[in-house]
């Protein structure tokens, strides 16, 4: 069937890694009795919170929230549990009735926002590290822009190589994404960074878009993860003008499926956003909402589950660092571990050696002129239990001896 008309900007999308990566395999088995183990997606595992699904499975509550359409702004409840954990966690103090509004996870948020914010001009151009999260991309894409590639470069500890940028490009710049701590380098971006950022955006007149939803996952207790929001604040912008922080249930609570977060900062951005959101007809179904508003209310949980990622990483890096020239990440839960033979070339033979399934860095990356700055490495999310961990850092090890 011949499709007369569609919009042609979705041919430009690239296939997504973990397409990719089916490909790369195909073809491709393991031999042995080794039961599989998946190290390639990034899907919390642990447990979620018991009084989320207590709620969730409160018949009385469902009853009532399952009968109303729920507001696109979100409840007052949610959006005022969402304030006080902005002003716990990051000492910000955010108007719920103005600067907050509540999405579907920040997948979705990332991604419609840029259907928001951007003119739609054809030259426009939309930073984003690289390698990356890929929706960054196909949002600046499907918006009509051209994204720019800012290399996380190994020289700079993996972090962004804002440098490269030049003046007649920031001139064209939209809008910017940055990630922190970044998938997948485990990066923080510090707040002097941001406020440099931050100071470019007035000038040039963009709006950053901050990735924070792995905020909650650090490893050093004086490391905590920023928020562009009190980057903003204490350079004197209490509106947080052109920054918006991006936050989800996903990682810090164990709730992927959920689908739950939020979006806070600039109240005139905020407001567009509301506007184009109203039609897109993307409410938090109000059940959920009821739910969130408990999760984000609750810490207890949240360090608990840190502490599993941080037992997790000592016991892995103990077993990995005589054998790969490993680096603890500063948050998330990835080791972005440089591999000692082509990535693609690592990933399969590690599937068809030890039945383990990790990310290729450089599906995560885009070429560029200098090269794609995800080549010889792969992402390992260590999301599975403890010892299924354990017993994937000893098979690596065993690998990379074989190598
Ligand atoms: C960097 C980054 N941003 C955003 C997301 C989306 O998370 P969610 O939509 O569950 O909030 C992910 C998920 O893996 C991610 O890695």
């Amino acid at each position: 069937m011949n499709i007369v008309s569609f919009n042609a900007n979705l041919d430009l999308l690239q296939p997504y890694p973990f397409e990719r990566l089916r490909t790369l395999h195909e073809g491709i088995t393991h031999k042995g009795t080794l039961q599989h183990i998946s190290l390639s997606i990034g899907e919390p595992k642990h447990n979620p919170p018991k009084f989320v699904i207590d709620e969730l499975s409160n018949a009385d509550s469902l009853a009532k929230h399952l009968a109303t359409y729920p507001a696109t702004k979100g409840s007052d409840a949610l959006r005022t549990a969402i304030a006080q954990w902005l002003k716990r966690r990051f000492a910000v103090t955010v108007n719920p009735d103005l600067g907050i509004l509540p999405v579907n996870g920040t997948r979705e948020a990332l991604f419609s926002v840029a259907q928001a914010l951007l003119s739609g001009n054809k030259d426009t151009l939309v930073a984003m590290p690289n390698p990356f999260y890929q929706i960054y991309e196909g949002a600046a894409l499907l918006a009509g822009a051209q994204p720019l590639y800012i290399p996380n470069l190994v020289e700079l500890n993996y972090k962004a190589d804002f440098s490269s940028v030049s003046p007649e490009q920031w001139r064209k710049t939209e809008m910017v994404y940055i990630c922190s701590p970044g998938n997948p380098t485990g990066q923080i971006m510090q707040r002097e960074q941001m406020q440099w950022l931050i100071e470019l955006a007035q000038e040039y007149d963009f709006n950053i878009v901050s990735d924070e939803c792995y905020a909650e996952l650090y490893y050093e207790d004086d490391n905590l993860p920023e928020s562009i929001l009190a980057a903003a604040h204490a350079m004197g912008l209490p509106d947080f003008d052109r920054c918006l922080a991006f936050h989800s249930l996903s990682k810090r609570s164990n709730l992927p499926g959920l689908r739950s977060g939020f979006v806070a900062g600039d109240p005139n951005l905020i407001e567009k956003y509301l506007s184009y959101r109203t039609y897109h007809g993307c409410a938090l179904g109000a059940h959920h909402q009821a739910a969130s508003a408990l999760a984000w209310q609750d810490e207890a949980h949240v360090v608990e589950n840190r502490q599993l990622y941080r037992d997790k990483f000592r016991a892995v890096s103990e077993i990995l660092s005589p054998h790969y020239n490993l680096s603890q990440p500063e948050g998330g839960f990835y080791h972005w571990l440089p591999t000692p033979i082509c990535d693609q070339e690592f990933s399969q033979r590690l599937l068809a050696e030890q039945h383990i399934t990790v990310m290729p860095g450089s599906f995560l990356g885009r070429d560029t002129p200098q090269g794609n700055p995800g080549h010889n490495h792969a992402r390992i999310a260590w999301v599975a239990p403890f010892d299924e961990c354990i017993q994937a850092a000893q098979r690596l090890a065993a690998f990379a001896q074989n190598l």
